[in-house]
């Protein structure tokens, strides 16, 4: 079949390098030519696990281009619309790009019938509305009536950066939404190797054990659209939770990791998002309950649980600063070192990353902050670079002077940090562990203080 892809972000390009993996014909559209150049280039603009592989071997089915003329909407079999959609100053999502998205497929859509997908997270109702914007821009065009040319999907994307690839492949469930039939038989048949599994796995990709066939979810347009806002509140909410048991717990003196192993264990709460740290950042997770907090408003409901997650997370930021300032009691002219500028690891996404707003918070107070990333430091220095971060190549460098370090992105490299050698180079041998990604044992065997999230009683750990 044939795909374009408009919007190759974080979602578009992991979409479209999958499908042309599986055999679809893709077209790849961004409107930045730069974007286009590195992926003409054979280059990632994101940072992926796979995806410069996958672009490689499925190289013979991908085009990229900047130009919608050059994309072959007008032969598409499905086109997907995977812009973003920020954050707007009043918690509502900007839709402005996929406005301009819609109405520039609507003037170049042929008398072949296609089916336009909302990939991008939009509020509810947002289908119909792309639809009449496409139907206008149509009209306008030809003057042929829209009727029978398109039909309007959506699609709600569940992938995690930093496994992207993997999600795309190997999914929970796939949830399309649509009111006419045959747009529901379209997507069923473009995803169908991913249904059915049918498709040879890759060494860097492999399909987990046991992984058999995927669950198509068809459902109405808003229905679809409401699934998406309301995994991603329940995911924040499960979050927040164990953050503020996490507050308790170091109150009276427990540690979170065992509370949360013990409620974990229960099947009908599970194990995962129970981790305790200093919250959920990233593109998704802010917007999103933010937008289904402003959609419900509209209908007079107040959405208070998932309000409450939003307070719980974003005061965890503010928590770490608290706690650096019971420690050092002045933060007035101290340094304080960040390790881990990326919103979680295996990404180099810096949206509503916690380390940018923890060092916000500590530089208002008088606080000289340097950070350090594995990954992310490039993009740090190009978005970020007049914020007043120091921003250092290694970790060594990050550490000298510093009266605190905070660990704040889970990488794997930073588990295997030598804090023996490390701490001479430091002022205040004290580490504020965001994540609970250290072992407390080793961190305090190496002569440094360690402070966890909600782990009142671990010493032993
Ligand atoms: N990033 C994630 O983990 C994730 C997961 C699930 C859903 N989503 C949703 O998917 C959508 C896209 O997110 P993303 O992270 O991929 O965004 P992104 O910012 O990485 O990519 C969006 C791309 O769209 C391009 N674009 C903007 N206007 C355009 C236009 N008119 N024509 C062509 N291209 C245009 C931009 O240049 C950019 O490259 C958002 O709605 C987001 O909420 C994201």
């Amino acid at each position: 079949m044939k795909a374009v892809i408009v919007g190759t972000g974080y979602v578009g390009l992991t979409t479209g390098v999958a499908l042309a993996y599986l055999g679809h014909e893709v077209s790849c559209l961004d409107v930045i030519e730069d974007k286009i150049k590195m992926l003409k280039a054979g280059k990632s603009p994101i940072y992926e696990h796979g995806l410069e592989e996958l672009m490689e071997l499925a190289k013979p089915n991908l085009q990229y281009t900047s130009s919608y003329e050059e994309a072959g909407i007008e032969e598409a079999d499905v086109v997907f619309i995977s812009v973003g959609t920020p954050q707007n100053p009043d918690g509502t999502p900007n839709l402005e790009y996929v406005k301009q998205a819609a109405i520039s497929i609507g003037q170049h859509l042929g008398t072949k019938f296609t089916v336009i997908v909302n990939k991008s997270t939009v509020p509810i109702g947002s289908g119909n509305w792309v639809s009449s914007l496409v139907r206008d821009a149509m009209t306008q065009v030809d003057g042929l009536k829209p009727e029978d040319r398109f039909a309007m999907a959506s699609n709600p994307e569940f992938l995690r950066e930093g496994t992207a690839l993997h999600d795309t492949l190997y999914p929970d469930r796939i949830v399309v939404g649509a009111e006419e039939e045959q747009a529901l038989t379209v997507l069923t048949s473009l995803y169908r190797p991913i249904l059915n599994q049918d498709f040879p796995a890759l060494e860097f990709l492999p399909r987990p054990e046991g992984f058999g066939a995927v669950p198509i979810v068809t459902a109405d347009l808003a229905s679809a659209e409401l699934i998406k806002y309301a995994a991603n509140a329940f995911l924040s909410v499960k979050i927040s939770y164990i953050n503020e048991v996490a507050q308790l717990a170091e109150k009276v003196g427990a540690d979170i990791m065992q509370i949360a192993r013990g409620i974990g264990l229960d099947t009908r709460i599970g194990s995962r998002f129970l981790s305790a740290g200093i919250g959920w950042g990233g593109s998704c997770f802010g917007k999103d309950t933010a937008a289904l907090i402003t959609t419900a408003e509209e209908y007079r409901l107040p959405m208070s649980i998932v309000k409450s997650a939003r307070d719980v997370n974003y005061q965890q930021r503010v928590w770490v600063v608290e706690k650096l300032l019971n420690e050092l009691k002045i933060l007035k002219g101290r340094t304080i070192a960040i390790l881990g500028l990326a919103f979680k690891a295996q990404t180099d996404d810096l949206r509503d990353a916690p380390a940018l707003d923890i060092a916000k918070h500590l530089m208002q107070r008088g606080a000289k902050v340097k950070a350090h990333d594995p990954v992310a430091l490039a993009h740090a220095r190009k978005y970020f670079g007049d914020s007043g971060i120091h921003f250092m190549d290694s970790v060594e460098e990050v550490l000298q002077e510093a009266d605190a370090v905070v660990l704040v992105t889970e990488w794997p490299e930073y588990r295997k940090l030598d804090w023996e050698n490390l701490k001479v180079h430091m002022k205040t041998p004290l580490l504020l562990d965001g994540r609970n990604f250290l072992t407390p044992s080793v961190v305090e065997q190496s002569g440094l203080k360690y402070i966890g999230v909600g782990r009142g009683h671990a010493k032993k750990g």
